[in-house]
């Protein structure tokens, strides 16, 4: 089993492995003791802590129906009551409505902050239910399952949680770290190819960030026959940007390689797109535009393009240059006239480039987006 600490606001483990989820109630429970402050005493007493301590599982109706009996006696095998909330799967859920829903149905079932929450899902419900933890009675344990690349590689670590508002995404959220993560990759056995693919996006984004040993054995061999190393690897880089910067305010901020124009993307295609293929066609756009204008060498473009074909992951945007510049300009991620655009510079190396909002539609027609 891969182990790896992340040293945050909340310390925490992230454990990968095949055949997690069903030890996971005592993986939690060993996570949890020193919370209790019991760990010095009787085992007996913590164990008893375990027993009025309730555990409620958040997934969505792809998910639960999976792996949640798996999770759940797990859990009461370890001592916990379990309650669950289930809600409709897909990006439309992580909204107030579910969010105010399953704020309510904590509150009915009594939930104290000694209680916690398991999220066992994607990135969906990994970020609503952190924000819902975040801000349940000021704030109660969880812990992070998660069932998508995407999640493993990415969402589950570092700590952001949001919900998104009709007229931007995460626009609702707060800075709030799991007490661990657990991701067991047997559960990466039922993804979706597209969702597979949409991991590895991100994961080809780790690579180009950071590493051209590890881009090479991505090209090597398919991320599905390397699991744990691929994401343990991701989430040694991710650990190292979160631990430099956990709230974003600087060096993180180049974990947004491909994003700025991917949201656009996202945002223009009435979030139709999926979050890595939107990934993949910004990452593509902005190699495209590093080399066109001297930054990168025309074979890392190849290389970057290369990969992203790999994996089958889609390159080229369709929508107009005046509809993404549009909703480039109202991306978050804009400070006042300049937007922070991360470059690849080669393989393993990308630059941080503060460039004025206006010279953005330059940008975009260099990386192929034409009207
Ligand atoms: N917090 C962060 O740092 C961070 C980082 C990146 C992305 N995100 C967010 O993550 C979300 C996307 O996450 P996602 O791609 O995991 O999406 P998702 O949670 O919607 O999952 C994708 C689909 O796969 C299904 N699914 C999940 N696990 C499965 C499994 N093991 N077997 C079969 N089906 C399964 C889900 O039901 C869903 O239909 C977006 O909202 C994005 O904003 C957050």
């Amino acid at each position: 089993m891969e182990k790896i600490r992340v040293f945050a606001s909340t310390d925490y483990d992230v454990l990968i492995d095949s055949g997690l989820l069903p030890q996971a109630g005592e993986l939690i429970f060993s996570a949890m003791l020193p919370d209790t402050g019991l760990d010095s005493l009787d085992p007996m007493a913590a164990r008893k802590k375990a027993e009025s301590t309730t555990a409620v599982i958040v997934s969505d109706d792809n998910v639960f129906p999976l792996y949640g009996e798996t999770l759940k006696n797990s859990l009461t095998e370890s001592g916990y009551k379990t309650i669950e909330y289930v809600f409709p799967h897909g990006e439309k859920s992580k909204c107030f409505t579910t969010y105010e829903g399953l704020l309510e149905f904590m509150c009915e079932h009594r939930i104290k902050r000694s209680d916690m929450i398991v999220a066992l899902g994607g990135g969906v419900v990994g970020d609503l239910a952190g924000f819902a933890a975040a801000t349940y009675q000021r704030g109660i344990a969880f812990i992070q399952v998660p069932t998508t690349l995407l999640a493993a590689v990415d969402s589950s670590v570092g700590g952001k949680t949001a919900i998104d508002l009709k007229n931007g995404k995460n626009q609702v959220g707060a800075f709030y770290q799991p007490r661990l993560v657990i991701c067991d990759t047997d559960t990466l056995k039922t993804l979706p190819k597209e969702e597979y693919g949409c991991g590895c996006g991100e994961i080809i984004k780790y690579a180009i960030l950071e590493s051209e040993e590890f881009f090479d054995e991505l090209l090597s061999k398919p991320v599905s026959e390397q699991y744990e190393h691929v994401i343990s690897t991701c989430v040694n880089i991710k650990k190292h940007y979160v631990e430099n910067d956990e709230f974003d305010t600087g060096l993180r901020m180049k974990l947004n390689l491909g994003h700025t124009f991917g949201h656009a993307v996202e945002a223009c295609s009435g979030y139709t797109v999926l979050h890595g293929q939107a990934v993949a066609m910004g990452m593509a756009a902005i190699a495209r535009a590093a080399s066109g204008m001297g930054l990168c060498s025309k074979e890392t473009e190849v290389r970057i393009m290369e990969i992203l074909d790999r994996y089958e992951l889609p390159k080229d945007i369709t929508y107009g240059l005046e509809e993404m510049y549009d909703v480039v300009l109202v991306d978050k991620k804009n400070s006042g006239s300049v937007t922070n655009l991360i470059v690849p510079t080669s393989i393993g190396n990308c630059r941080t480039m503060k460039v004025r909002t206006e010279m953005i539609k330059g940008w975009l027609e260099e990386g192929g987006i034409v009207d």
